[in-house]
């Protein structure tokens, strides 16, 4: 059984890949490192596709463990292997549902589970109409970035005209788009990361923002810790994941009124070494159990 690990080449020795190579090795697992940049694919009409690494034909992976990337060129690697029947560990379609905030939310949102109320930015909206739908401050934040950046907190009217009238240009040409979104406020300085695979939570902590704003997530800025989720927790954590369609991935909690939670995202990222500093489990052992245990390696 031959693993691989997906991803660009300049994060070969960042903390997930290093920690995954390093457990596979103690269970002499064949399991490398494979940097998108070396891949080639070739596509022919007798249907004999070709993978290519550093100009050399490669024998497919039966596994691939990608790492969370919108990119056109990790998705059509990975769509390519996924036709070719290699195990996508989380599967492409997961992985874009997770990374596109709107429709997941969306996705939990049919389902009753709690989640901020949140309006799609297609183009210049009509602010009255915002107004009527969410309170100041509103959160804005692009529909599929994953990393503490550009998420802005709207304080009033001006403000939000003033970045909507200096965006409305780009985003129209982009094509791209936005969320605004309920700012939920009740522990603004914190929220909770819960890690599962294969829909059982392995292990959760706790992010609190140390300048008192409310970007948890803000790398550097934040302490973290280990938290035992409770049972609320656990149930928002394991539907919220059933329904994206994750083997492994995060479930970040807002805190709301009343002790009770919004879902901020899914994030189909298997990385995770502030867990691992925060809760001195072996999460890269926990990946590979679930490898191993899925798919009959021994
Ligand atoms: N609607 C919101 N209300 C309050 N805080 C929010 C809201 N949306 C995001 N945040 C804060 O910003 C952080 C990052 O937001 P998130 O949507 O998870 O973006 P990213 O993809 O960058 O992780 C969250 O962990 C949370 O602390
Ligand atoms: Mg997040």
């Amino acid at each position: 059984m031959k693993i691989w690990i997906l991803d660009n080449d300049r994060n070969r020795t960042a903390h997930g890949a290093k920690r995954i190579i390093e457990e596979a090795q103690k269970r002499n697992m064949n399991l490398e490192y494979v940097a998108i940049e070396d891949i080639e694919l070739i596509i022919d009409w007798d249907l004999e596709e070709r993978l290519f690494i550093k100009n050399e034909k490669t024998k497919l992976p039966d596994i691939v463990i990608p790492r969370m990337d919108s990119s056109y060129q990790i998705k059509s690697i990975i769509d390519f292997l996924e036709n070719a029947w290699v195990k996508i560990i989380n599967s492409n379609n997961a992985r874009l549902l997770a990374n596109d905030k709107f429709l997941s939310l969306q996705k939990l949102a049919l389902n009753r589970l709690p989640v901020p109320k949140t309006i799609l930015l297609k183009g210049m909206p009509n602010i009255d109409f915002i107004e009527k739908q969410l309170n100041y401050p509103i959160i804005l934040k692009k529909l599929d970035w994953h990393g503490w950046k550009w998420i802005i907190k709207v304080k009033d009217r001006w403000e939000l005209e003033d970045i909507l009238e200096m965006l409305e240009e780009s985003l129209v040409k982009l094509n791209k788009v936005l969320l605004l979104q309920e700012y939920i406020w009740e522990k603004a300085w914190q929220d909770l990361r819960i890690f599962l695979v294969w829909w059982r939570v392995i292990a959760s902590m706790l992010r609190k923002w140390k300048d008192w704003d409310f970007k948890a997530n803000f790398s550097g800025w934040w302490s973290v810790s280990n938290h035992e989720v409770n049972e609320k927790e656990e149930i928002l954590a394991i539907e919220a994941t059933n329904l994206i369609w994750l083997d492994i991935c995060w479930v970040d909690l807002l805190f709301d009124k009343d002790n009770w939670y919004r879902i901020c995202e899914v994030n189909a990222s298997p990385w995770f070494k502030w867990l691992e500093e925060a809760t001195w489990l072996n999460i890269a052992g926990e990946i590979l159990n679930y490898i191993e245990n899925r798919y009959f390696i021994k």
